[in-house]
């Protein structure tokens, strides 16, 4: 069964980023190409997307969907963390619009050889970027138990994050953890059955937490805050969409710290979310948040 990944907002995004013809967009986050095709769209006939994502199969994805807007796209595999060497490669000074959409997409999601997924059987993977050496069962057969609690707990926000890890290494001195449903297993065993919630499955919090550590997302996201307005043109705009609540942080105050640097100018004062309509009709978007800045 093939899936596509629905993008989240981009009504919202096409506004916020004025696509217009002759302008550069950066999509740094490409996945299956959905916003990507939706700028080329809205800036035709010769708007640029310059799409990245460090995702192999995400690639083969958005180049096959946007192969009738030829050289208008420009898609490579990299890592958004590296934009600003990236476009100094490219001989590309300063960009209109820059869109990062975060996390993981349903491609992603739903193959279960990616490990993403509780609800299927596949290795415990989890890496977004397969070059990288690091994969999930790599983490949790080898770090320390206040390591793994610590990620639990603050990238899950995991109440049982102490108890969890402790099951962890004790499951692992038995044999190391392979496979995504030895880790539910043990999410399960671990949380006091009174405590597990029917509508959210409990092993939810500690996959999340498994992947923002593999991949480094909060590392990769600081760095593109630290610079990216720097790589943008005048009254050019980045619009940010994540679904994490530290995410979200992360993004309000670096805004904010660009704001009183007097670089940008914060055009959504409060987040913008899906609507009603969005959510009903693709229940993923429910937790995002859209935040987007202009260069002064
Ligand atoms: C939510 S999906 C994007 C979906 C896309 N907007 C669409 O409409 O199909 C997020 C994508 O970002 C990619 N990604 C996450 N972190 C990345 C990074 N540091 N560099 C490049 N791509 C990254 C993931 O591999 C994934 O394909």
């Amino acid at each position: 069964m093939e899936f596509r990944h629905i993008p989240v907002m981009v009504e919202e995004v096409i506004g916020l980023l004025k696509c217009e013809p002759g302008r550069i967009y950066v999509d740094a986050t490409l996945g299956g190409g959905g916003h990507a095709e939706e700028i080329l769209r809205r800036s035709e006939p010769n708007g640029i997307v310059i799409g990245m994502d460090w995702d192999q199969e995400a690639i083969e994805e958005a180049t096959e969907r946007l192969k009738p807007y030829g050289s208008r796209a420009k898609i490579l595999r990299e890592s958004f963390a590296r934009l600003p060497e990236i476009l100094k490669r490219m001989e590309i000074e300063a960009v209109d619009g820059i869109l990062l959409d975060l996390g993981l997409s349903s491609i992603q999601l739903e193959k279960a050889e990616r490990g993403f997924s509780f609800r299927e059987d596949g290795p415990l993977d989890m890496r977004m970027d397969r070059r990288k050496a690091v994969a999930a069962a790599d983490l949790v057969n080898q770090l320390p138990l206040f390591e793994l609690e610590r990620i639990l707990s603050e990238y899950g926000g995991e109440r049982w994050a102490r108890k969890i890890s402790m099951a962890i290494v004790s499951e692992r001195e038995k044999k190391p953890f392979q496979t995504t449903q030895e880790m539910r297993k043990v999410v399960y065993r671990a949380i006091p059955k009174r405590f597990q919630s029917r509508r959210i499955d409990p092993a939810t919090k500690t996959f999340q937490a498994l992947r923002i550590k593999v991949n480094e997302e909060l590392e990769n996201l600081q760095k593109i805050l630290d610079s990216g307005w720097k790589v943008l043109k005048r009254m050019g705009r980045i619009c940010i969409i994540s679904f994490h609540s530290l995410e979200d942080r992360m993004v309000k105050e670096s805004f904010r710290r660009w704001e009183r640097d007097g670089v940008v100018r914060i055009v959504t004062k409060r987040p913008l979310t899906p609507s009603e309509a969005e959510r009903r009709y693709n229940p993923r978007s429910r937790s995002a948040k859209l935040r987007c800045a202009e260069r002064q």
